[in-house]
């Protein structure tokens, strides 16, 4: 059996980690995969579009860490979406950089999400893919998990913010994996929410000099004016009749990453 775990991830706010994250989770989910989602920004963004009166609320992946024998089972929700399965994110995320550097020694902290992974592996490996999303904060909790994906998806717009996040993003995993003695996860660059009338040569010719292009996807995920309406439940591309440019470049990049 195997899994893969992907990260969706930018040091920059607004550029579509969490909807990037949620039509991929939706897509393999309708394809039969089994889904497991964790959401780690403490504005929740991604978990209030699971939310029903069966979700139990700020029961988030910081409980792993309270001293009282939980397991990863116990935070595990499911959603009303039989192959989709979440850790919701709360407002007790914003502790997670006190608590970590309270419980654990410096050179212990990047070993946590390691550890987790380890303990619980039976539990991880029943999924075909865990899925998680990212505040654009990245702490001590959120390196855990990017260093140990096996895919990190970075989606950017055409804002010279989301270049900076990219690079950002790639100096901190460097300097965590160089510490920690193993390799970078592979690197997954979308352009996401680009206009019919931009172009994106200018942001192509930075990540070029940054010798990222390679990392670059080939589809494109454009603007859509009708997505603002639609952000409030899980409504995603895949269950409405419009959005066909969105699902021919998300099918593209789900055959990149799958
Ligand atoms: N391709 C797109 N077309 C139109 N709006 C989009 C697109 N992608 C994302 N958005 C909108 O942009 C906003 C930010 O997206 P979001 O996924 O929440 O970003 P992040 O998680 O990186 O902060 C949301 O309102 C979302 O609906
Ligand atoms: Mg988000």
């Amino acid at each position: 059996m195997s899994m893969k775990m992907i990260s969706f991830c930018n040091k920059k706010g607004g550029v579509g980690k969490t909807t990037l994250c949620k039509n991929v989770a939706y897509k393999f989910a309708l394809d039969g995969k089994k889904v497991l989602l964790i959401d780690l920004d403490p504005q929740a963004t991604l978990s209030v579009q699971f939310y029903t009166n069966k979700i139990v609320k700020d029961v988030t992946l910081l409980k792993m860490f309270g001293g009282f024998n939980v397991g990863i089972n116990n935070i595990i929700q499911k959603t009303k979406y039989k192959n989709i399965d979440i850790i919701i994110a709360g407002e007790e995320l914003t502790k997670s950089s006190t608590i970590l550097n309270n419980l654990y020694a410096k050179e212990n902290i990047y070993k946590v999400g390691k550890n987790i992974f380890n303990s619980f592996n039976d539990i991880f490996l029943k999924y075909d893919y865990v899925l998680i999303d990212y505040p654009p904060t990245i702490q001590e909790l959120a390196l855990n998990f990017l260093i140990i994906s096996d895919l990190i998806m970075i989606p950017i717009n055409n804002g010279i913010g989301s270049f900076k996040g990219i690079i950002d993003l790639k100096n901190t995993l460097n300097y965590i994996c160089r510490q920690e003695n193993i390799t970078v996860p592979n690197l997954r660059i979308i352009f996401n929410n680009v206009k019919e009338d931009e172009d994106t040569i200018e942001i192509y010719k930075l990540l070029e000099e940054e010798k990222l292009n390679s990392n670059l996807s080939q589809s494109v995920i454009t603007n859509s004016k009708s997505f603002i309406k639609t952000e409030n439940k899980l409504n995603s591309i895949w269950d409405n009749q419009y959005y066909w440019r969105q699902k021919q470049a998300y099918e593209e990049l789900i055959k990149e990453i799958m």
